[in-house]
């Protein structure tokens, strides 16, 4: 009798427990893709298994516009959701209007000061404190490659140059097959402008043009030579390009109908979600003339003031499962990046993973490391916009000279 009570009163204690902490989690994301949604899956078991709820808030759309929109809705009709896939100058830009959660008894507990490289670290913090939480390091620059493609057309290796790689187009070209796929999105003609500004013009270039928005540098021989290279990949594109998904875009180099793709390592997520292995079945090298250089693209989660106190403890035990080495570890193997917590074990990660963890350190004592504009780690969302739109016109449009596209790129970037 005296036992059966106890272990009711023990069940009911544990029942107990586990109702006072459990809290509900609704978290917006764009992980949609194959690669996508399986890394996500991960950090949904994490907070299952630590008893929380788990709402996903999904919102398809490659980039993140999509997301960006509907998080406007939700925030200005005063619903947010507890977490959102938001990064770079945007994380300040939402702290200012007040509504971020402040993330600092659970970073100081977490150690995260001294887990995150201070570039990252900074990019999180509103006047020195925490209100989003990183997940990985994407690298941008790459070029990815079918190997069965390039043996078809007789192209030796990965070109390195931009001479090297438009040879290697022409023969893909020549044996019948798409050169470069491509979807023609804003963000995806971004992708490939931004690692061409990086190959033609390097780092410094990159930085000046780019970054700091100098009306010289947009307005150089070198953003010419920029330009006119862009415009030359498009002549390796398909008709059908216009509108194209990222995903389906790595789809066409995984099945062979195309050779190169322009595009960051989530890329990678997409070949390993389909079984491929790296090395063997798709190639990664850094975009032609960028080994020394690095366009990084952190993905994070701001998270928003929340007033229930078990939503609150859900929230916190989210930003500390996001940091904690288990997802680090499973959610970049699937996503294609490399952790952002430093001093983690690489030796489940593949060669790709580890070239780039290689060049981010190795980058970020030359000067090579820099924020992707393309993905929203650079400048004001609002300049962004605007020259992306411009990049993408150039694009669609042969009839826009390059000295044009200059001039119309100066006055985008002066947008506040
Ligand atoms: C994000 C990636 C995402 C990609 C495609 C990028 O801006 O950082 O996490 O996989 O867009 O949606």
């Amino acid at each position: 009798m005296f036992k059966v009570s106890s272990l009711t009163a023990a069940v009911f204690l544990a029942t107990a427990a586990l109702t006072a902490q459990a809290g509900e989690v609704e978290v917006l994301h764009y992980w949609t893709s194959g690669g996508e949604a399986k890394s996500i899956a991960e950090l949904k078991k994490i907070m299952q298994s630590k008893g929380h709820v788990w709402k996903d808030f999904a919102v398809a759309g490659g980039g993140g516009d999509n997301a960006a929109t509907v998080l406007k809705s939700r925030v200005v009709s005063g619903n947010p959701p507890a977490a959102a896939q938001i990064k770079g100058p945007a994380i300040q830009e939402w702290a200012a209007e007040g509504v971020l959660a402040n993330l600092d008894t659970v970073a100081k507990a977490e150690k995260w000061d001294s887990l995150l490289p201070k570039v990252v670290a900074d990019v999180m913090k509103y006047k020195g404190n925490y209100v989003a939480a990183p997940v990985n390091v994407h690298r941008v620059n790459w070029v990815w490659a079918n190997p069965e493609v390039l043996k078809k057309a007789g192209v030796a290796g990965m070109p390195k140059t931009y001479d090297e790689f438009f040879a290697a187009a022409d023969k893909i070209k020549a044996a019948g097959l798409i050169a470069v796929a491509h979807g023609g999105q804003n963000w995806q003609d971004f992708t490939t402008f931004e690692s061409v500004v990086l190959g033609v013009g390097g780092a410094k270039f990159y930085n000046d043009a780019l970054i700091k928005l100098d009306p010289k540098s947009l307005n150089s021989d070198t953003m010419k030579k920029s330009l006119e290279t862009f415009r030359k990949i498009k002549g390796y594109t398909d008709a059908a390009s216009a509108g194209r998904d990222w995903n389906l875009t790595t789809a066409m180099v995984m099945q062979g109908k195309a050779g190169f793709q322009f595009m960051g390592d989530w890329a990678k997520g997409e070949f390993l979600a389909a079984g491929k292995v790296p090395g063997k079945d798709f190639l990664c090298a850094a975009a032609p003339g960028t080994a020394n250089a690095y366009t990084f693209n952190v993905d994070s989660f701001a998270m928003f003031k929340l007033k229930a106190a078990d939503a609150q403890k859900a929230q916190g035990d989210l930003a500390a499962s996001i940091m904690g080495t288990e997802f680090q570890e499973v959610f970049n193997l699937n996503k294609g990046s490399i952790p952002v917590r430093l001093n983690m074990k690489m030796d489940k990660f593949d060669d790709c993973a580890k070239t780039s963890t290689k060049d981010f350190v190795d980058t970020a004592k030359t000067g090579g490391l820099l924020p992707s504009v393309a993905h929203g780690m650079a400048i004001s969302p609002a300049a962004e916009g605007a020259i992306k739109d411009v990049v993408s016109q150039f694009w669609n449009d042969d009839k826009i000279t390059v000295a044009d596209a200059m001039k119309k790129i100066t006055s985008a970037a002066a947008t506040k």
